[in-house]
């Protein structure tokens, strides 16, 4: 993850950090921190985790259950997983995916998260439809279906893995995380486990998320981050002192579990 210069294989110079700088890159954020000199190292950290958390899984409860998130940063990490020979051995037919947020459009719609998880996964991972589980998110009730769903199916697990084992998600550079924006009321919801949400500057603005209490309560949560973009807010994050109302990825924090943060150098204010 953090390598010198001189063993470096990048072929682009622009993309070497040595040992010093990428330590010195590695901000104080709470949890497991990991900074590559890339993205695509990011990608191979990030599918080497998923595929321990998940052999884990099995071990201790013969199932894997995974929420997913959208947006750009995800998308390479899931087409990794499906053409990398490393990851032929993953356990798909005891898996489950959930979805971590989802726009209220049609499952086939352009913006749909699910659309995305689909073509990149769900087609050619060989997983059970029965183990997939989207967030009919134009249906009234969506949120509520949703949380009968994820209790009914978390429920049937042996006490202590009645919970997600993996989740995964991105961060805005408004420091929003889900579909939990700043500002939003939803986060403050202690009880619901899945929430509609109305964001007028999102698009589109009218979403279905999964809350804090869900995603607190995960075995492993991982946030994925990228780009100078996100650079300032990273800086935020690590500062530490804004509340969660400002600044929503500062109220992920697992109560029994792990939380890691996966980000590329750039992410980390790299010029
Ligand atoms: C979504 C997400 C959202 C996303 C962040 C980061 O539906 O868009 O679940 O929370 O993770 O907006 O998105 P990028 O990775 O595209 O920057």
């Amino acid at each position: 993850m953090i390598r010198s210069g001189a063993d470096s294989q990048s072929a682009d110079d622009s993309e070497v950090y040595d040992i010093e700088d990428l330590s010195a890159l590695t901000p104080p954020l709470p949890g497991e921190v990991i900074v590559t000199e890339t993205v695509d190292r990011l990608i191979d950290l990030l599918a080497a985790e998923l595929m321990a958390q998940a052999m884990l899984s099995m071990r201790t409860s013969g199932e894997f259950h995974i929420a997913l998130s959208g947006g750009s940063t995800p998308q390479p990490f899931y087409e990794r997983l499906m053409y990398d020979p490393n990851y032929r051995q993953f356990p798909w037919a005891h898996t489950h995916i959930w979805i971590v947020d989802e726009r209220r459009v049609d499952l086939d719609h352009a913006q749909s998260n699910f659309r995305m998880i689909r073509e990149t996964i769900v087609d050619h991972s060989g997983i059970p439809m029965s183990h997939v589980h989207p967030i009919k998110a134009t249906s009234p009730d969506a949120a509520d279906e949703y949380e009968s769903q994820l209790r009914e199916t978390l429920g049937c697990r042996a006490r202590g893995s009645d919970r997600l084992d993996f989740v995964l998600l991105g961060m805005g550079a408004d420091g929003h995380t889900a579909s939990l924006f700043p500002h939003n009321e939803v986060l403050h919801e202690t009880k619901k486990l899945v929430r509609a949400v109305e964001e007028p500057h999102a698009q589109p603005p009218e979403r279905i998320t999964m809350t804090y209490p869900l995603i607190n309560a995960a075995r492993t949560v991982a946030v994925v981050v990228a780009g100078e973009k996100k650079a300032p807010t990273v800086d935020r994050v690590a500062i530490g002192r804004e509340p969660i109302d400002e600044l929503p990825i500062r109220g992920v924090a697992p109560r029994d579990g792990d939380l890691k943060w996966f980000l590329d150098a750039a992410a980390c204010g790299a010029r």
